[in-house]
């Protein structure tokens, strides 16, 4: 085995040179990695200093789900996914609520947090009655740079003081809340917390020299139950008709309610069930440049939050009336991170009507609720394989290497018919063997 060492200095033509010599790829394919190269010099700046060892970009299709209608305004969001159902399912879903009154969403709370762990070997009401002073105090020193976001309306809204000494010996926890206005504010909350890490530091060695606090780390938590939105659809139950063109099923709002019940029951579902929730959520934070690892760690906790991993939608079907409700921690941001740089992003915004962080966390969350409305109309009606298939149709093409005119004969041959790759595949091969 041999350990590398100096790649990050090489530049974009050696690394590529250096994986070809040192990897299965070949010389003529590292070439490729250059083909997704924005023709722009400034713009493919931007992306070369993205990230370390840049070798290239990596296209993920992007697509539009038009007919959003969010608290009556309507929206094209823009969706960035490599699954071929994804788009077409959100799709349908928005254009059939949009029929429907559409997605009613609010903010709940926009609340994030961030800790310092450290841990103190003194007499603990030492620090639990010192503390009010002590809190003045790291807030103060945070005043310079918390000015520009309490001028945008945002800051430290509060701190508390946590004993954790029952859990791990001496740990205690400075628990610290934050409004970031536009922003995810990640950079923010972490720099503030730094500094209140060694002003703590600081302090405690100047007042007490017989005991210690030793910083273990400072950083924002990712679990954001204070920054919440909910997301709801309804509608008289038998307005509830035509899904898949299929015949008006009186069923079809009980069964409904009882697929979206089995995910509260079983976590095997509940999973696949907030699956399908991300597919919209996760394509609508990746077009808008926001990080859907954080949301997705949040929301999966958030699913968890009574003990036990749940799906995040409920339904009610009172005096015949359905109502689907979604309810997400997300922590999102209009400004910072990489959506004032991305030249996609930012005109992902601009498609969005230039959301404040308030309305892209609903713009979301309605994401998140078409995708899932979508998967499971589907999965109760027809099943999903149907929708599926006939999109993935493209792909099996692709792979395949069909000609513009295989396609074609493809195409027409299957519609209304049952897809899977090995009958495509025989499809073709017959077509070949004749010609
Ligand atoms: C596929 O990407 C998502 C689904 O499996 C979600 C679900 O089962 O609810 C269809």
């Amino acid at each position: 085995m041999k350990i590398f060492s100096g790649f990050s200095k090489m530049d974009r033509g050696l690394k590529l040179d250096f994986i070809a010599g040192n990897s299965h790829l070949k010389d003529a394919d590292a070439l490729h990695f250059r083909d997704y190269d924005s023709p722009d010099g400034e713009t493919q700046q931007v992306f070369d200093g993205m990230i370390e060892n840049y070798l290239g970009n990596f296209p993920i299709p992007m697509g539009i789900v038009p007919n959003m209608l969010v608290n009556g305004e309507l929206f094209m969001v823009p969706f960035v996914t490599e699954e071929s159902s994804v788009v077409a399912a959100a799709s349908k879903a928005a254009k059939y609520w949009a029929h429907r009154g559409g997605f009613k969403a609010r903010i709940v709370s926009t609340t994030r947090k961030g800790q310092v762990h450290f841990t103190w070997n003194g007499p603990k009401e030492l620090i639990v009655d010192g503390f009010p002073e002590i809190k003045r105090q790291l807030l103060f020193s945070t005043t310079e740079l918390t000015f520009r976001m309490r001028r945008r309306g945002g800051g430290i809204t509060d701190m508390a003081l946590l004993d954790m000494t029952s859990g791990l010996p001496d740990y205690f926890q400075l628990d610290v809340s934050f409004e970031t206005a536009e922003a995810m504010g990640a950079n923010f909350i972490n720099s503030c917390l730094e500094r209140i890490a060694s002003t703590l530091s600081t302090l405690v060695q100047l007042n007490n020299s017989d005991f210690q606090v030793e910083i273990i780390m400072a950083i924002l938590s990712n679990y954001t139950p204070g920054s919440l939105v909910h997301c709801k659809v309804e509608c008289p139950a038998e307005l509830l008709t035509g899904w898949n063109n299929a015949a008006p099923d009186e069923n079809f709002a009980l069964k409904f309610k009882q697929a979206v019940d089995i995910a509260s029951l079983d976590v095997s579902r509940a999973v696949t069930h907030n699956k399908g929730i991300f597919n919209g959520v996760d394509a609508a934070l990746l077009a808008t440049g926001n990080d859907w690892r954080a949301a997705e760690a949040a929301c999966h906790a958030y699913a968890a939050r009574n003990g036990k991993y749940k799906g995040l939608t409920s339904v009610s079907l009172e005096n015949h009336r359905f109502s689907y409700d979604l309810e997400l921690p997300l922590a999102v941001g209009t400004v910072g991170g990489i959506t004032n740089i991305h030249p996609v992003v930012k005109n992902v915004h601009k498609i969005l009507k230039d959301p404040d962080a308030r309305k892209l966390m609903m713009i979301v969350a309605a994401s998140g609720l078409a995708s899932n409305f979508a998967a499971i109309a589907s999965l109760v009606t027809t099943g999903i394989q149907e929708g599926h298939m006939k999109l993935h149709l493209s792909n099996i093409l692709n792979q395949l290497n069909a000609s513009a005119v295989e396609n074609e004969m493809t195409i027409s041959h299957f519609t209304g018919k049952k897809i899977s790759y090995s009958t495509i595949e025989d499809f073709i091969r017959q077509i070949r063997n004749k010609q």
